[in-house]
């Protein structure tokens, strides 16, 4: 029997492969950074065969590392950033532009014209999502409108358009398959999230050519082989979902009220409604969250653009520290941020304020503000964030979490697992393995393959690494929320016209 499950974790910086075994083990694990595109202010563009590239290389390495060949692989699960929209020649393979990222702000001003139009109460009950530049369907029919040729060629036939996972099945098998899998789908703004069916009305209305969709596939199944070529043999593609929605099931929060948090470039928090979709009054989305044996789960989900971005803003833009883990000893070298805030909203904000012109913002500088202040202030302004979502998620769901599991790579930073649980005033629950995406995705592509019986199996592979308790005084937190709420005010609209 093959030993190994591959899970391909395809994010917004880096593209990484990890071998788990059985018990939920690392066996290997390789990863490469990609090129960042930021041709104007707003805008964040990557290149699709890039993407495609690195990832084929972290695979390979992976598979170098354990000493595995392709017998050994007993399938492969694929988790992405999502809403990421790439849109090829279906002969060549060549992407006709870069791919918009996620992170683009270039189609604010048409999301604008849709609310404008009445559309959004429309749209939100299809998709579930709130009319905003951040979802691939109005990136799409940027690309559709503005590069020469593609509309026409679109109409044609010619073009396929996915995200990042359609892209990397239809890479991996030589262009055999275009499909997305539901939790992927359920991004596009395109998709309805009961029927499971792209939506007629909203393609017609943003002008997409239904036959350049992919075919929407559960998230757990084998949907293909990948060409012999590329691992040195025919391994299964047994499943696939976006970070976020794998995450939650690689936290194993497999029943309703359950959730998760996880710190990657953004943050988002996600829990698991059950079989119905929860539409928030909250400003939270709606999205599906795995198709799984015959049947859908759906999430609530605050969406937090920007986190261990930010952290990577004060390592390469301001370069006042080394290396992000430099942040956790850095921040702590002040005893409080001086009264200082940093409101990282550099691509506007999302849950559960939703402002497409807010920008980043640094309040309340005096003479003694110094860069550890403004490095702890960034560390708080991402549990501030979370704080902010998850009062929201409780409004919505009338659950309150009686704790909160982490995962992602800044949840490593113990001053900010700290500064969460005082902030939310609920315990923080650290997991053994804070790779929670890579894992989701290879238990869906593992339970696929019958490498794991059933999500009783899985469970138990879960466990606590370390719990932070709230610390933090009733009156001190208030203060800090609100000088927080005041400081996200002089971010919002920034860069309106
Ligand atoms: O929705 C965007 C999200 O999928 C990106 O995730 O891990 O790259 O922050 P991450």
């Amino acid at each position: 029997m093959a030993k190994y499950i591959m899970a391909l974790d395809a994010g917004t910086t880096s593209n990484r492969c990890i071998l788990f075994d059985k018990q939920g083990h690392i066996i290997s694990m390789a990863q490469k950074e990609f090129t960042q595109y930021f041709p104007k202010p707003g805008w964040v563009e990557h290149d699709a065969n890039e993407i495609w590239s690195t990832q084929l290389g972290v695979a390979v390495e992976a598979m170098q590392k354990a000493g595995a060949s392709a017998a050994d692989i007993a399938a492969i699960g694929i988790t992405n950033q999502r809403e990421t929209v790439v849109v090829w020649d279906k002969k060549t393979g060549e992407p006709v532009y870069h791919a918009i990222v996620w992170q683009c702000r270039r189609t604010s001003a048409y999301c604008d014209e849709l609310k404008r139009q009445g559309l959004a109460g429309m749209i939100r009950e299809k998709t579930g999502l709130m009319v905003d530049a951040y979802f691939s369907g109005t990136k799409l029919k940027w690309i559709l409108d503005h590069v020469e040729g593609a509309r026409t060629r679109a109409e044609r036939g010619e073009l396929l358009f996915g995200t990042i996972e359609t892209w990397l099945i239809w890479k991996l098998t030589k262009g055999a398959v275009h499909v997305t899998d539901y939790s992927n789908a359920s991004r596009t703004m395109l998709f309805d999230i009961q029927t499971l069916q792209w939506d007629p009305d909203i393609l017609e209305l943003l002008q997409i050519p239904a036959s350049m969709l992919p075919l929407p596939v559960p998230s757990s199944g084998v949907c293909g082989m990948t060409d012999p070529s590329y691992l040195g043999g025919a391994i299964p593609i047994a499943g696939a979902a976006g970070d976020q929605q794998a995450a939650l099931f690689g936290q194993t929060c497999f029943e309703a009220g359950e959730a998760k948090n996880t710190y990657g470039t953004g943050c988002f928090l996600l829990m698991n409604t059950g079989k119905k979709p929860v539409f928030s009054e909250n400003g939270l989305v709606t999205t599906i969250a795995w198709g799984l044996d015959g049947k859908v789960n759906y999430a609530l989900e605050g969406s937090i653009f920007v986190a261990g971005a930010a952290i990577q803003w004060l390592r390469d833009e301001l370069k006042i520290i080394d290396s992000s883990a430099d942040s956790e000893y850095m921040a702590q070298k002040v005893k409080d941020t001086n009264g200082c805030y940093v409101v990282p909203a550099f691509t506007g904000l999302g849950a559960p304020y939703w402002d497409q012109y807010a920008r980043g913002t640094i309040v309340g500088l005096t003479r003694g503000v110094n860069k550890c202040h403004i490095i702890r202030a960034t560390l708080e302004s991402i549990a501030c964030q979370v704080h902010d979502v998850l009062e929201a998620m409780e409004a919505d769901s009338g659950i309150q979490l009686s704790a909160l599991k982490v995962d992602g790579g800044a949840s490593a930073n113990n001053f900010l697992m700290q500064t969460q649980a005082d902030l939310i005033d609920a315990p923080v629950n650290r997991p053994c393995c804070v790779e929670s995406t890579a894992m989701g995705a290879a238990y869906l592509a593992g339970l696929a393959v019958r490498y794991w019986k059933d999500v009783d199996e899985v469970r138990k592979n879960w466990a606590i690494d370390q719990t932070f308790y709230p610390q933090m005084s009733m009156e001190d937190r208030k203060k800090k929320l609100s000088g927080w709420k005041k400081a996200v005010k002089y971010a919002c609209g920034w860069a309106k016209e």
